[in-house]
């Protein structure tokens, strides 16, 4: 394995394919110029996203067959994976990116260059004004939104999104868009017919689900508006489902992007986010200090607030290469932060060897919703973002320093 800094100085290499060369490209770009010899992953620089790409394109060859069986369109839900030194990448893959708004669709446009789609619960005119120039489709969540903007929307697909009130979801309340008096979606009950010019329907309602779920969704969903799916062109099922995920039910997926097509002649739409970097990188961090009170804790240079919120947001326990349940091994820690909030912890962990003050910790399957929810709550620095490459390279991508921080106060 080898880390890679910076791409001035190296031999060019004729094997190398076009992504590594991408890769290091953007690499000369944005980082740092010193040098590194070949390192081990204790070498990684601290904390440090690395993205595993030989898995990345393991989902995206899996979510690519999912396409051509299938005949839907799969698009990148960007507000789970935003590395764009990887969109030209993915871009080989699926059909295209979704957003959350201008920025995450300024971001698709400009460096995946495909289908571009966005969907926010309302949209300022000014940042309509500039979306309609770079999505061709643009997804309102109330009839009033779309009455507001859609003049400006004559040369792009305009689609509305319907809450189908079918919860599938226990004990995720906040992950839930069909719970409780959510503003998620036009409810059947608010829409009397659908205003023309509507071209397409979207929901989404799943978060890490399998395909029985959204089979159930659907038939929700066209219990209530089957008129609706006749008088439009496109559907979009969303984002939630885990479709690179061992168990998850292709064949049933396949099944019912075929009925909903053969039925209503439909272009399908998915907008996974989770399934395209699922288990796809790492975030290495160094055990800073071990201190005791009740047990053994361990202070990281990683953090959960600022470096992996869904931790704390889930909440969930992410997995540690060579560590256990507590109390698995012989030794037992409780991992937390540098950060001052005292419930700053990821939770308790056993080791086989007493963890020793400098050890690199690996938390796995870190690529989703991590760097996209990145904070510098306490001014802790931003983890460094890097990739490793199929041969085992480790390119460092990004670096971020006191401007980074700096520059988003005032
Ligand atoms: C409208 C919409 N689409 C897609 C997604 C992506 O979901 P996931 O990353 O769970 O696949 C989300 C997630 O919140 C969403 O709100």
């Amino acid at each position: 394995m080898r880390i890679i800094t910076s791409t001035t100085e190296e031999p060019v290499d004729e094997n190398k394919d076009n992504m590594t060369a991408y890769i290091e490209e953007k690499a000369s770009e944005t980082m740092i110029s010193k040098k590194m010899n070949p390192m081990l992953w204790q070498q990684v620089p601290t904390p440090c996203y690395v993205i595993d790409v030989k898995r990345l394109i393991e989902n995206l060859e899996n979510l690519q067959s999912v396409e051509q069986k299938s005949g839907c369109h799969i698009l990148l839900a960007q507000k789970a994976f935003s590395m764009y030194a990887l969109y030209p990448l993915i871009g080989r893959y699926i059909s295209g990116t979704t957003a959350s708004g201008l920025y995450e669709a300024r971001l698709g446009r400009e460096e995946m260059k495909k289908e571009n789609h966005v969907f926010a619960p309302a949209y300022k005119t000014e940042d309509m004004k500039e979306l309609v120039k770079i999505c061709d489709h643009i997804i309102f969540n109330s009839v009033a939104q779309y009455e507001k903007h859609k003049e400006l929307c004559a040369n792009v697909s305009v689609g509305l999104r319907i809450n189908p009130q079918h919860s599938t979801q226990e004990g995720h309340a906040i992950y839930d868009p069909c719970g409780y008096a959510s503003r998620l979606g036009v409810v059947r009950s608010e829409l009397k017919e659908l205003p023309g010019g509507i071209e397409g329907l979207h929901f989404h309602t799943l978060c890490e689900q399998n395909a029985d779920d959204l089979v159930s969704t659907f038939h929700a969903f066209e219990k209530q508006f089957a008129q609706e799916l006749r008088q439009v062109k496109w559907l979009n099922l969303g984002g939630g489902h885990h479709i690179t995920r061992k168990d998850y039910q292709i064949d049933q997926l396949i099944e019912l992007i075929g009925y909903i097509k053969n039925t209503y002649q439909l272009e399908v739409y998915l907008e996974p986010g989770e399934a395209i970097a699922l288990d796809a990188g790492y975030l290495v961090t160094e055990v800073m200090d071990i201190v005791h009170n009740d047990m053994d804790i361990l202070i990281l240079d990683a953090s959960a607030a600022c470096h992996m919120p869904d931790v704390l947001e889930m909440p969930y326990r992410p997995r540690i290469i060579g560590a256990g349940e507590a109390n698995e091994y012989a030794h037992t820690y409780r991992l937390s932060s540098v950060t001052c909030l005292a419930g700053d912890v990821i939770g308790d962990y056993s080791f086989k060897e007493e963890v020793h003050i400098g050890q690199k910790l690996i938390f796995e399957d870190m690529a989703l919703y991590s760097m996209v929810k990145n904070n510098t709550f306490n001014g802790i620095p931003l983890p460094t973002i890097a990739v490793e490459t199929e041969d085992g390279t480790i390119t460092i991508v990004k670096e971020f320093g006191y401007q980074d921080f700096k520059g988003r106060l005032s």
